[in-house]
């Protein structure tokens, strides 16, 4: 059984499909929120995995005496020390292609921009907001006439798309190919030529 902590401070829609996704595996969840009311914990309870609230000060003495195999961060709005990342292998989504676009409302800066493409990391985590090692990415383009609304909701999408799939290829070491399994990103549209 591998032991998984998602980590969130709001809304919880990665959370929810992540735990959706994994259910009846070998995968045992618990759910973290450093915010009492963040709806991601309402959202565990729903599901039946055991949901805590616990205040970012006291992060360090929640994860010290536990053993995850990975630990998920969803929308958690805090920047971790160096002394809680020793304790486990962290990793975070971030809705655009990094290292472009990092912090809050990067869906919006990226559109702002008038960038043509962007898209969704999954990457470890570091000390540094939105900056450590990238496993995985896939892109998305923004068509000429779409608002940020729609843009938003596409991203969304390909979050709930990636994030399962990558948290299940790092639990179980398999080789992290995302274009290609989940037919999204990638060059040449599903034509079957790779
Ligand atoms: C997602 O867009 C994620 O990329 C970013 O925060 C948002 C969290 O959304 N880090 P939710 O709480 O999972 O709905």
């Amino acid at each position: 059984m591998k032991k998984v902590a998602v980590l969130g401070s709001g809304n919880g829609s990665n959370f929810q499909v992540i735990a959706e996704y994994f259910q009846g595996k070998d995968v045992e969840f618990t759910c973290i929120s450093d915010k009492k009311d963040g709806y991601i914990l309402e959202r565990a309870e729903k599901l039946d995995i055991p949901a805590f609230y616990v205040p970012f000060s006291q992060t360090y003495e929640f994860f010290k005496d536990k053993n995850y195999d990975l630990i998920v961060l969803a929308g958690y709005m805090r920047i971790l020390p160096a002394e809680v990342l020793a304790l486990g292998n962290f990793i975070n989504i971030h809705p655009s292609l990094l290292p472009s676009f990092k912090g809050i409302d990067a869906i919006k800066q990226a559109y702002n921009y008038g960038v043509k493409v962007t898209g969704v990391t999954v990457h470890y985590v570091c000390e540094e907001v939105d900056a450590g090692p990238i496993i995985a990415q896939v892109p998305v383009d923004i068509e000429p006439d779409m608002s940020l609304f729609q843009l938003e909701n596409v991203i969304h999408a390909v979050e709930h798309k990636l994030y399962p799939f990558v948290i299940e290829n790092i639990l179980y070491d398999k080789v992290v190919d995302p274009s290609l399994k989940l037919g999204i990103g990638g060059g040449c549209g599903g034509c079957g030529c790779h």
